[in-house]
C-alpha cells in the first residue's frame, strides 16, 4: 500500500491526500495557478478576532516563506488596529519582522482605498505617505478596494502604489443584487485597468459567488480586460472551493487559501486541499504538499492559544446565500438586540437589511457599508418607523460622502433623510484639505517618525497612549 502511494505521489510524500487523477479539463489553456496564503492576516481576522500575535506569526512565517506561494497576505485589514488596540504591538514593527522572516515570498496587504486602514476618508497627502511607508517597510502587493466599488475612492492609493514601486491590485467587492451582473463587474474592471491597476481581485467577502458565475466573471475579465485575475472567497456558504475550481478553469491566475487549521468556516479554503486537487492537472501549483503537511500541526497548535476569541468552526451557513448578511453583521445584531431585550425581533431586522440596501443603491456589504446598513436596519425596526431615526453615517451616505453607490439611491428616502442639506457628486476626498502638517503639530514630538505619525492619524485615541508607553513618557 505504501508503495502504491509513493508511486502516486512521488518520493518523500506522506500517504495523506491522494493525488488528483490527471484529468484534462477541456476548458482554459494550461496555466500554473498561484496561491496567496492568508493564514497570517485574513484567516485569523476571520476566525480568531484578529488576535494572532507576532510571536506566533514568526513561529511559522519562515516555514510558509519556503512553500512557494504566489504571495502571503500578512498585513492590513483589521490587523493594524488590532495590533495597537489589543496586542500592544507596533504594526510597523510587525511588518518589518515578517519581511525579515520572509525573504523569498511577495508580501501582500489589504487596504480600504481612501479609508486606508481606518473607517473614514483620509486626505490625499495622508494616502500618499501611508502607501509609501507600507512599501518601504516591506509590502510588495497592495490589494485596494472600496466598499461601493466607486473607482474614484481607490484612485489615490493606486497612484501612490505605482509611484513607490508596488504592485497595485484592485479588488472589486463582490455582491449579488439586481444591478450586479458580469457586465457590471467587467465594466468596473475596465475602469480600474485604465486607472493603472496591475491586477484585479474579485473580493467575495461573504462567499456569495456561485461557481458557474465565477466562471463567467473570470472569463469576462480575462477576455475583455486582460489583466491577471485573483479570486478571494470566504468559505461561509460552502461554495468557495467549488468557485475556485470553476474560476481556475476559466483562467483565474491566483486563488486565496489558508493553512487547513485556520481554513474553512468564515475563512478561506485550505491550502493543502487546493494544492492536492490541482496536482497533476494543467493547473498544478507546483507546491510540494509535504511542506504544507509539515507546517499544519504548528498552525493547529497556534490556534489553541486563542481559545477565548476562537469562533470555533461554524461549518457552512447556507442561510447567508439568501440573506447576504455576513457573519460579523449577524453577531452585531445578536449582541445589540440582546442589549435592547429584543432578540425576538431578529427576523424583522434580517428582513429589513435588503430593503435598506435597496434604498441605498445596493452597496456590497463590506466594511464600512456593512456597518452602515446594519445599524440603520436595526434602527428602522426598533425605533418604530423606517428612517424615523437615522445614524450620522447614513445621512453622510445619502449626501454622497461615501461616494457613488452601484445603483441610484431611493430619491424619496433621500429627501426624507437629508431634506435640503447639500449633497455631492464629486470624489469625496476632493473636499479634504491636506492634513499631514496639522497632524504633526497635534501629535508633536510624541511621533518620532512618519510611521508613528500615521499611527496617530489613523487611530488617534489608541495611538497616543500607545506612543506614550512606547517612548516611556
Ligand atoms: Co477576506
Amino acid at each position: 500500500m505504501a508503495g502504491f502511494f509513493k508511486k502516486l505521489l512521488g518520493e518523500n510524500s506522506a500517504p495523506a491526500p491522494a493525488a488528483a487523477p490527471a484529468a484534462k479539463p477541456q476548458t482554459a489553456a494550461k496555466h500554473k495557478v498561484g496561491i496567496t496564503d492568508t493564514t497570517l492576516r485574513d484567516a485569523h481576522q476571520s476566525l480568531l478576532a484578529t488576535r494572532m500575535a507576532l510571536e506566533d506569526i514568526l513561529s511559522v512565517a519562515s516555514d510558509l516563506d519556503k512553500v512557494g506561494f504566489h504571495s502571503m497576505e500578512v498585513w492590513g485589514g483589521a490587523t493594524f488596529d488590532s495590533c495597537m488596540r489589543f496586542l500592544n504591538e507596533d504594526p510597523w514593527e510587525r511588518l518589518r519582522k515578517i519581511r525579515k522572516a520572509c525573504p523569498n515570498t511577495k508580501l501582500q496587504m489589504l487596504l480600504r482605498g481612501q479609508n486606508l486602514l481606518g473607517y473614514r476618508h483620509y486626505s490625499d497627502d495622508v494616502v500618499d505617505l501611508f502607501v509609501k511607508k507600507c512599501i518601504e517597510n516591506g509590502i510588495d502587493i497592495i490589494r485596494i478596494f472600496d466598499a461601493l466599488n466607486d473607482v474614484r475612492n481607490v484612485e489615490s492609493a493606486v497612484k501612490a502604489t505605482k509611484k513607490y514601486g508596488g504592485h497595485a491590485q484592485v479588488a472589486v467587492s463582490y455582491t449579488n443584487s439586481p444591478v450586479h451582473n458580469t457586465a457590471h463587474f467587467v465594466d468596473i474592471a475596465k475602469k480600474l485597468k485604465a486607472m493603472g491597476a496591475d491586477s484585479i481581485c474579485i473580493k467575495d467577502m461573504s462567499g456569495l459567488i456561485y461557481p458557474y458565475v465565477a466562471y463567467e466573471l473570470v472569463k469576462g475579465i480575462k477576455e475583455q480586460v486582460g489583466l491577471t485575475v485573483q479570486l478571494h472567497c470566504h468559505y461561509t456558504t460552502g461554495m468557495a472551493a467549488m468557485s475556485y475550481m470553476k474560476a481556475i478553469e476559466a483562467g483565474c491566475d491566483v486563488v486565496d487559501c489558508a493553512m487547513s487549521p485556520l481554513a474553512m468556516g468564515t475563512s478561506q479554503p485550505a491550502d493543502e486541499v487546493m494544492v492536492a486537487v490541482l496536482k497533476g492537472t494543467p493547473y498544478d501549483t507546483g507546491i510540494n504538499i509535504d511542506k504544507l503537511l509539515a507546517i499544519a500541526p504548528k498552525v493547529k497548535e497556534i490556534r489553541t492559544h486563542y481559545k477565548e476569541y476562537d469562533i470555533s468552526n461554524p461549518g457552512v451557513d447556507p442561510t447567508v446565500l439568501a440573506s447576504q448578511i455576513p457573519g460579523g453583521m449577524m453577531s452585531n445584531f445578536l449582541s445589540q438586540l440582546k442589549a435592547a431585550n429584543a432578540l425576538d425581533r431578529l427576523d424583522e431586522v434580517m428582513a429589513e437589511v435588503p430593503r435598506v440596501r435597496k434604498d441605498m443603491g445596493y452597496p456590497p456589504l463590506v466594511t464600512p457599508s456593512s456597518q452602515i446598513v446594519g445599524s440603520q436596519a436595526l434602527m428602522n425596526v426598533l425605533s418604530g418607523g423606517r428612517y424615523k431615526m437615522v445614524t450620522n453615517e447614513v445621512k453622510a451616505y445619502f449626501q454622497g460622502h461615501y461616494g457613488q453607490p452601484p445603483a441610484p439611491m431611493d430619491e424619496k428616502i433621500k429627501k426624507q433623510i437629508i431634506g435640503d442639506l447639500p449633497s455631492i457628486t464629486h470624489r469625496p476626498a476632493d473636499d479634504l484639505p491636506p492634513y499631514l502638517e496639522d497632524a504633526k503639530k497635534e501629535i508633536g514630538d510624541l511621533a518620532k517618525n512618519d510611521e508613528d505619525l500615521l499611527l496617530y492619524i489613523m487611530f488617534p485615541q489608541v495611538a497616543k497612549p500607545f506612543l506614550e508607553q512606547k517612548y516611556n513618557k
